[in-house]
């Protein structure tokens, strides 16, 4: 099985070719990634008609170079799988719609994704893992835990009840004058700083209600900028630290009780795993906090390879592999239309103010 995977539904464009042979373990033949970092960096944030055009001006010849690079002609290609939602819907209009004139002029079936599966589904290209499987999805549109049971059988057990993670992450950045994406700039900060100077709030900690909240956190943060400005390198460092800290905090409180849910929902597993994915896994005090909690709880704490974490296309062609094998794929075909807003799973509705404000909400 070969499949093409375009993604569109953020900053990024991508495209990628992954294949799976018999019982061997599944190839990525090509992963194109066009970061538009620099085309929103004025704006410290990213702006969807920017991220639009881009889109439409590179995805060609990115979908052109992903084929080159496989060596895999259109001809040979089983399915074309594309991201349908949930994102900025300017870019998922082009990414899909240019997988749907691809697909029906190389007459091949075309399968739309939800991103968030092709996030859930990657430990699967990378590690080969068995379901079911506990996922934290951190990134800048997206704070959930899912219990990841299936091709296609999802259950949120947690969201954010305001900003997602990498929005606080942004937003705490572009207040201390830190450049974006906001970060990577506050670990890099955060290194020369004193995490015990400022004792900030350690949000939903110890709350019986799953989900996660980040805004009280960044208030804390602002009022205590604004207390002690001018801020001095020292200062903005010591923020940082102190931040940080407070959200590997948290985060860890809320993962620690999802692993004991998952212990008691799905008892039969000796060493279940915790997966990590989104471009907040890559801070490294948070890595430390999470791989802790798995190794006290006895759970494998695994986090593919950075550039399969963030958003890329071959998690997208590697979703429309999963649904092409379990024969679910022609729940999404051509006729699909993009949508902005769609839950992984059906049954959790949206959280008041989840997601609604951040970039991919
Ligand atoms: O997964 P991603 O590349 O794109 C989205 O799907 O949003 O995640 C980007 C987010 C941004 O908010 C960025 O500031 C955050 O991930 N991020 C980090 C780090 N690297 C990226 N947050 C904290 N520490 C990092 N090292
Ligand atoms: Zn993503």
């Amino acid at each position: 099985m070969r499949v093409l995977g375009i993604e569109t539904s953020c900053d990024e464009t991508a495209a990628s070719v992954v294949a799976l042979d018999g019982g061997s373990a599944p190839e990525i033949l090509s992963n194109i990634v066009l970061s538009q970092i620099e085309e929103h960096a004025a704006f410290g944030g990213v702006v969807p008609e920017i991220a639009a055009r881009a889109h439409v001006e590179a995805l060609d010849g990115i979908i052109e170079a992903a084929l080159a690079d496989s060596s895999v002609s259109l001809d040979e290609v089983d399915a074309i799988a594309a991201t349908a939602g949930p994102g900025l819907v300017g870019g998922l209009i082009v990414g899909l719609m240019t997988a749907k004139a691809i697909a029906a002029a190389a007459n091949k079936p075309l399968i739309a994704i939800n991103h968030l599966e092709g996030h859930a589904l990657t430990a699967r290209l990378t590690d080969g893992l068995d379901f079911p499987y506990l996922l934290l999805l951190v990134s800048g549109g997206h704070t959930q835990i899912v219990a990841v049971r299936g091709v296609g059988d999802y259950q949120r057990w947690a969201t954010t009840i305001d900003d997602a993670l990498g929005e606080a992450f942004d937003k705490t950045a572009k207040m201390l004058g830190l450049p974006y994406p906001g970060g990577p700039n506050v670990e890099k900060a955060a290194t020369s700083g004193d995490a015990g100077r400022f004792a900030f709030p350690r949000p939903m900690k110890g709350s019986a209600q799953p989900d996660f909240s980040f805004s009280g956190l960044k208030t804390a943060v602002r009022q205590a900028a604004t207390a002690i400005a001018p801020l001095g390198d020292q200062d903005v460092a010591d923020i940082c630290a102190s931040f940080q800290a407070a959200v590997a905090d948290a985060l860890g409180d809320r993962v620690a009780r999802a692993l004991v849910r998952f212990r008691q929902e799905f008892p039969g597993q000796a060493k279940p795993a915790l997966v990590v994915a989104g471009g907040v896994a890559a801070n490294r005090t948070i890595k430390a906090t999470l791989e802790a909690l798995c190794s006290q709880a006895g759970f494998a704490f695994v986090a593919p390879p950075q550039k399969l974490c963030t958003d890329n296309a071959a998690m997208i062609a590697w979703a429309g592999i999963e649904r092409l094998r379990a024969g679910i794929a022609d729940e999404n075909t051509a006729d699909f239309v993009p949508r902005s807003r769609w839950p992984l799973d059906s049954v959790s509705m949206p959280l008041v103010g989840s997601g609604r404000r951040g970039a991919k909400a």
